[in-house]
C-alpha cells in the first residue's frame, strides 16, 4: 500500500470536513445540523458475484433504506492504489501511486509528510478502525505516534492479514493482541465503542471502519516463505452456505476463452477439481463476510438509541471487486473485467431515497467530493480534485461540480497479473492496460488498449460478461470516438476528468456524450488525434511509455490553484514530490536475507501466539469486557525493529 498518499489523502478530506464546519458556523447554522458520516469499507469485496446478498443486515438497513449505486467502480483495481484514489479523490494517474509495494509506500514515508504535525481544527470528530496501511506494525506503532485523526485504533502488521491473530494500536500505544480473539470482531467490537463516545455529544461525527475482510490472508511457512490462503471464516460461520457455489455465468470457466489479451489468453480450462476449490473459496468470503453483517447490524442498534438515525449519511464501499473463475482466472483482482472494477457502493441518509437502484455512473474518486457536499462543505472542493459530486439527493443534483456524465478509465501498471492462494500458478505476461468504460441509458462499452498493442471491445449491452471481443467488427467511426476520449482521459485532470468532450471539442459545447459526438459532422475531427498505446510494457506509469499525453499536469509540474484555501495543500503536495523523486532509491529486494535473518523472524512473530484452538475462533461474539483480553505484545518484538517487507510482505499479494 501507497501509503504517503494515502496520508495526505485523509488530511485532505478531514481538513475539508473541518474548514467546512467551521464556514457554515459562519451563517448561523448550528452544529447539530451537520450530517454524522459513517463508512463501512472492506477490502476485496466484489459486486458481482452477489456477496451482499448474504448480507442481511446490510439488506435490511442500507438497500432497503437506501440507494444502491450499481454502476460504481474502482478505476484501478487493487487495495492501496485504489484507496489512495478515494481518498485523494483522484486517478491514480494523478496519485503515481500505481502499484501495492514499496519502495512507493509505507507508514515511514506517511510520516516524512509531516501528517502528524497537522491539528484539525474544531468541526467533525474523526475516528479510524481497522485496517489502516500497510507496515504500520508492531515495531513503528508509535514512531511517531499516527495524529490523523481524533481517534483511532488500527491493525498492525505482520498480523494485519490474519484472522485469528488480531494486534492492534490504540492512538499509537504499544500494540495488544487478543487471544482466541476473531479480528472482524475486535474491529466490531472497536468500531461499536467509537461511535458509543458519540452518545452523549453533539458534535457531528466523520467513523470510517475497514475490516480486512474479505481479503485472503497471509501465511509465514516455516522456512519464511510468505504465501496467501483464503479468509477465515469466524468458527460460528465456519458451516454456513453448504450449497452455494459461485454464478456460473457465461464468462464462468468457459469452454472457449472468452478474454483475449495477454496472459488472459493463455489462461486453461478449469477441471472439476479446482472448480471445486473455487466454490468453497467463495463460500469462505461469504461467511467471513458476515461477521462484517453482524457488526453492520450492532452499528446501527446503535445509532438508532442515540437518535442520529436520520442525520447520518451510512456508506458502505470496498476497495476494489473480485474474480474467481470468471474468465478462467484464479481468484484475485487487479483486471480490467466487471467483476474486478464494479464494487459494492451503497447510501443512505437524509435526503436519500430509500430503497431505490441508481445507474448513474461513479467512480470511487467522485466519493471525497460528495461526502465534502453532504457535509455541506460543497464549496471547499478544490480545484484539482478529479471526481465530482454524485447526485445522490436533490441538492446535490444542482451541485456546479457533477460527476463525469458516461465515461471513466480504468488504469493498471504492474508486471503479474498476481493471482492469490496457487503459488504454484505461473502466468507470463504484463498487466498493464488503459480501459474506457462508457455507460449509458443507450450503450454500455468497455474498450481497452494493452500495453502489447492488443485491444478489446465488449458490447456490454449485448454481452454484459464481456464473452466476446469484438473490436475487429467494429465501426472504425465508434473507435475513432473511444480512443480520442481514452486518450483524453488516460491523463485527465480535474475538469478534463469531469467533462473530457471539452478537450475534444473546445469550441463546440453542444457535444456532452458519446452519442453527441458520434454525429457524421465530427468523423473527420476524428480522424486527427493520434491513438492510445505504450512504448513499452512498463510496470510504472512513465509519460514518456504513454504518448501521446493530454495536459501538462504531471507530478514533476502539479499546482494547485486553490492554496489559499488550503494553505497545508501546497506543502504537503510539495514533500509528495520529495518523496516520489527519492523513494526510487531502496528497493525492498536490496539487502540479501540470510538464514539466520529468516529464522529469527520466524520465532519473534511466533512470540504472539496463536489461538488455543484455530477451529473454535469465533464460536461466539465478543463480549462488552473484550478490552480485558488485551495483552502487550510482547517487548522483544516490539523492539526487534524487523523490516516486515524485506520479508516478503505486500510485495505480491495486492493488498
Ligand atoms: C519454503 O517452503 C515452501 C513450502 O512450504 C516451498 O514451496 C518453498 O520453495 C520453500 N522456500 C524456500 C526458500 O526454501
Ligand atoms: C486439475 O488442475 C490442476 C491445476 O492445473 C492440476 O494440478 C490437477 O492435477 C488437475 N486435476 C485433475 C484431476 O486433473
Ligand atoms: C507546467 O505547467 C504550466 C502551466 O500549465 C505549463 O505552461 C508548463 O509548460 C508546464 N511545464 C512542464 C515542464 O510541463
Ligand atoms: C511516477 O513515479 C515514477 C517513480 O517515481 C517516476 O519514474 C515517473 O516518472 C512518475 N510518473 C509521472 C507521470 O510523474
Amino acid at each position: 500500500m501507497k501509503l504517503t498518499l494515502l496520508g495526505s489523502a485523509a488530511l485532505f478530506l478531514l481538513q475539508t470536513l473541518s474548514t467546512a464546519q467551521a464556514a457554515t458556523n459562519d451563517h448561523h447554522h448550528g452544529p447539530t445540523e451537520k450530517p454524522n458520516i459513517l463508512f463501512i469499507f472492506t477490502d476485496d469485496q466484489d459486486a458481482r458475484l452477489n456477496s451482499i446478498d448474504y448480507m442481511p443486515n446490510l439488506q435490511k438497513h442500507l438497500v432497503k433504506q437506501g440507494t444502491i449505486h450499481r454502476n460504481h467502480y474502482a478505476t484501478i483495481a487493487v487495495c492501496c492504489p485504489s484507496r489512495v484514489s478515494l481518498l485523494r479523490g483522484q486517478y491514480a494517474h494523478n496519485t503515481n501511486i500505481t502499484d501495492v509495494s514499496p519502495p512507493y509506500g509505507g507508514y515511514t514515508r506517511f510520516n516524512k509528510l509531516g501528517l502528524g504535525e497537522s491539528t484539525l481544527p474544531a468541526g467533525y470528530h474523526t475516528s479510524y478502525i481497522g485496517k489502516l496501511m500497510n507496515e504500520y506494525s508492531v515495531n513503528n506503532y508509535n514512531n511517531p505516534k499516527p495524529k490523523g485523526f481524533d481517534y483511532q485504533d488500527q491493525l498492525v502488521d505482520p498480523y494485519t492479514y490474519v484472522y485469528n491473530k488480531p494486534v492492534f494500536s490504540k492512538d499509537g500505544e504499544a500494540p495488544v493482541y487478543y487471544k482466541n480473539a476473531y479480528q472482524t470482531d475486535v474491529v466490531h467490537a472497536k468500531g461499536l465503542e467509537a461511535l458509543k463516545k458519540h452518545r452523549h455529544s453533539d458534535k457531528p461525527f466523520f467513523l470510517w471502519i475497514a475490516p480486512m475482510a474479505p481479503h485472503g490472508q497471509f501465511k509465514m511457512g516455516d522456512n519464511g516463505s510468505m504465501t496467501t490462503e483464503p479468509p477465515v471464516p469466524a468458527a460460528r460461520h465456519a458451516h454456513l452456505f453448504k450449497d452455494v457455489k459461485i454464478a456460473r455465468t457465461p464468462n464462468f470457466n468457459p469452454k472457449q476463452q472468452t478474454k483475449t489479451a495477454s496472459f488472459w489468453k493463455e489462461l486453461s480450462h478449469l477441471n472439476t477439481t479446482i472448480v471445486e476449490q473455487f466454490d468453497e473459496i467463495h463460500r469462505n468470503r461469504l461467511r467471513a463476510l458476515q461477521s462484517v453483517d453482524e457488526m453492520i447490524g450492532s452499528l446501527f442498534t446503535e445509532l438508532e438509541h442515540q437518535g442520529k438515525l436520520d442525520n447520518t449519511y451510512v456508506v458502505y464501499s470496498a476497495d476494489n471487486g473480485y474474480h474467481i473463475g470468471q474468465h478462467r482466472a484464479y481468484p484475485g483482482k487487479c483486471g480490467n473485467i466487471e467483476e474486478d472494477i464494479n464494487v459494492p457502493f451503497i447510501i443512505r441518509g437524509p435526503g436519500i431515497p430509500k430503497g431505490k437502484i441508481s445507474d448513474v455512473v461513479s467512480a470511487h474518486h467522485d466519493i471525497a467530493p460528495t461526502l465534502l457536499a453532504l457535509a455541506k462543505g460543497s464549496q471547499f472542493v478544490p480545484e484539482w480534485v478529479d471526481g465530482g459530486v454524485i447526485p445522490l439527493t436533490k441538492q446535490l443534483q444542482k451541485h456546479p461540480k457533477p460527476v463525469a456524465k458516461e465515461s471513466f478509465a480504468v488504469e493498471f501498471w504492474m508486471d503479474s497479473s498476481m493471482p492469490e492462494f496457487y503459488p504454484e500458478l505461473k502466468l507470463s505476461g504484463s498487466n498493464v492496460y488503459k480501459t474506457l468504460r462508457v455507460i449509458s441509458k443507450d450503450y454500455n462499452y468497455m474498450y481497452s488498449v494493452w500495453c502489447t498493442g492488443e485491444h478489446e471491445f465488449y458490447n456490454l449491452k449485448k454481452d454484459p460478461y464481456e464473452t466476446t471481443n469484438v473490436y475487429d467488427h467494429i465501426d472504425p467511426q465508434l473507435v475513432n470516438r473511444l480512443d480520442a476520449l481514452l486518450l483524453v482521459l488516460k491523463t485527465c485532470r480535474a475538469e478534463a476528468c469531469r467533462d473530457p468532450w471539452r478537450i475534444l471539442h473546445p469550441d463546440d459545447r453542444s457535444v456532452k456524450t458519446l452519442a453527441d459526438a458520434l454525429h457524421h459532422k465530427f468523423d473527420k475531427h476524428y480522424t486527427q488525434f493520434k491513438k492510445v498505446a505504450f512504448a513499452e510494457c512498463s510496470p510504472f506509469f512513465s509519460l514518456p511509455n504513454e504518448q501521446p499525453v493530454v495536459g501538462q499536469h504531471f507530478l514533476a509540474n502539479r499546482t494547485l490553484n486553490d492554496d489559499q484555501q488550503f494553505p497545508k495543500a501546497k506543502k504537503v503536495e510539495k514533500t509528495i514530490q520529495k518523496i516520489l523523486r527519492s523513494s526510487i532509491t531502496q528497493h525492498p529486494t536490496d539487502g540479501i536475507v540470510d538464514k539466520d535473518d529468516i529464522d529469527e523472524v520466524i520465532r519473534l512473530q511466533k512470540l504472539v501466539p496463536g489461538p488455543d484452538n484455530q477451529g473454535l475462533v469465533g464460536a461466539t461474539p465478543l463480549s462488552d469486557d473484550f478490552e480485558t483480553l488485551a495483552t502487550p505484545v510482547p517487548e522483544e518484538l516490539v523492539n526487534s525493529n524487523i523490516n516486515w517487507v524485506k520479508h516478503g510482505y505486500y510485495t505480491s499479494f495486492g493488498n
